[in-house]
């Protein structure tokens, strides 16, 4: 009950420093971000995470508490009660007299974030305490945000969240990089042949953390029409890149009667809504990024927001890929997958804006992708983007059943373990597509942040689980 009071009666600072008018009593609860002390007064700078402003207190050396005041430096948590006025300083239109500061979490002096600039690999390491900086602050407010933004895009258009399992027995996008669930004493794994005995662990079989929600949802697609999921996936790729972890979040829509010209509609009308969204209404917090991050920021942005996506096929791309001139370090072939360094070269340099690369070799993609009908190619796509390369990765699905059957065989996948998402094809199947957007990917290109482990809270990355 106390904590309801509590919170009943805590102002944030974003409304205050917003307030129409001057406030006989007002107050606050945050964490000293700074203090000053002049002859007469103390300064305090205070910020509850509500906006990236912290507020100005002053404290009259003549009042009441100022024994307890004195013991109030960075990083303690208070409460200031006083009156809201007008602020002569620059940069600020209202501060707080101070009538009263009561310390509720003292600081030591041991505390790490001491008013000076830390580094990024620095703050990874306290990443317990890296929100109560302005930068991550201001990134995690973007962040809850940006996760709304999306499923507004997604509910004003009538689409169905699902909720896909984390835990699963089927593997969508192929073995090696999944992590394995079960109850196992591994030291004591019970045996069978010479192989671990999964009759006897916990699922009676096989188990693993999702990759991918894309085939739970499948089967909400063509009953619901339009579906959505967004939610923690793993993989377990030894790769430590700038980006990508071993836990991230993804996006991943569903449309029936649907095809991959559509699904690209589909992308671009979303990456454009989710930037217009965060420009309006998280400018305070992108001003940081812009400032202090990444000074093209804004001109990246716009560029998305303002012009329209190239849609490229993938010959196409090996083609001005081969032409450019360029030594890149993997030789562009067509066959191969788009290394980073072709994907940043045709949205950086080449086209310098957003791109959709499409239609696919069928041998490096999903067995559940539409084959083209040159037989060479499937109805997939990439929307690469400038700092990231890859953004998002989609296509249409083999909805003949037929056609996927024969790609499960050809890929030595077993029928059996599909049985499910095979009858979705005999059972009124129709024409739909989808795409799986990375959520950090996108927050790194609207923050220009280039390192993927500082836009999530506790980043999972192979030898690190610290938090
Ligand atoms: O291209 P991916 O592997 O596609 C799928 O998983 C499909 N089943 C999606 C679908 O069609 N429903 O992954 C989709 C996106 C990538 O484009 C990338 O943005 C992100 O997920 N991603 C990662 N982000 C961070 N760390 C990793 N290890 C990532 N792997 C993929
Ligand atoms: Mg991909």
């Amino acid at each position: 009950m106390a904590n309801r009071a509590l919170f009943r009666i805590r102002q944030p600072i974003a409304e205050l420093l917003h307030s129409a008018s001057a406030q006989a009593a007002i107050s606050i609860h945050g964490w000293v971000r700074t203090r000053r002390d002049a002859k007469s007064f103390s300064f305090f700078e205070i910020n509850d995470g509500s906006c990236i402003a912290s507020i100005q207190a002053i404290a009259d050396i003549e009042s009441e508490n100022y024994a307890e005041l004195k013991a109030i430096g960075t990083g303690a948590a208070v409460r200031v009660d006083g009156e809201l006025v007008e602020s002569p300083g620059k940069g600020q239109d209202w501060e707080i007299r101070v009538k009263r500061i009561t310390l509720i979490g003292e600081c030591p002096q041991d505390y790490p974030l001491q008013k000076k600039r830390h580094s990024d690999e620095f703050l990874r390491t306290i990443a317990h305490l890296r929100p109560r900086t302005n930068k991550f602050g201001a990134m995690f407010r973007i962040r809850s945000r940006l996760s709304f933004a999306i499923h507004q895009f997604f509910q004003e258009r009538r689409f169905q969240y699902v909720h896909t399992p984390i835990i699963t027995g089927s593997d969508c996008e192929g073995a090696g990089e999944m992590f394995r669930v079960t109850t196992f004493d591994l030291p004591v794994v019970p045996m069978k042949d010479e192989h671990a005995n999964y009759e006897e662990d916990f699922f009676g079989k096989e188990a693993h953390l999702t990759v991918s929600g894309q085939l739970a949802v499948e089967p909400y697609c063509l009953a619901l029409g339009n579906v959505y999921t967004f939610g923690p996936t793993f993989r377990s790729e030894n790769s430590n890149t700038y980006r990508h972890m071993s836990e991230f979040w993804m996006i991943e829509p569903e449309i029936a009667f649907a095809d991959l010209a559509d699904d690209m509609d589909l992308a671009e009308d979303m990456v454009r809504y989710v930037i217009k969204f965060l420009r309006a209404e998280c400018a305070a917090d992108l001003a940081l990024f812009e400032r202090f991050v990444d000074k093209d920021l804004r001109a990246r942005l716009d560029l998305v927001e303002k012009s329209d996506f190239i849609r490229l096929p993938y010959t196409n791309a090996i083609e001005i890929l081969r032409t450019s001139g360029i030594e890149f370090e993997y030789e562009p072939k067509w066959g191969a997958d788009l290394q980073t360094e072709h994907e940043r070269y045709l949205t950086e340099t080449h086209f310098n804006g957003p791109v959709f690369v499409f239609d696919w070799p069928t041998d490096i993609k999903a067995f559940y992708m539409r084959a083209n009908d040159d037989e060479k190619t499937v109805a997939a796509m990439d929307l690469l983007v400038p700092q990231i390369g890859e953004l998002i990765g989609g296509s249409q699905r083999e909805e003949r059943f037929d056609r996927l059957r024969d790609r499960l065989e050809a890929e030595s996948l077993d029928q059996d373990d599909y049985w499910w998402y095979l009858d979705t094809r005999r059972y009124g199947s129709a024409p739909h597509a989808g795409f799986g957007l990375g959520f950090e990917r996108l927050l790194m290109f609207v923050t220009g942040v280039t390192n993927i482990r500082d836009v999530i809270p506790y980043p999972r990355t192979p030898k690190h689980l610290e938090f």
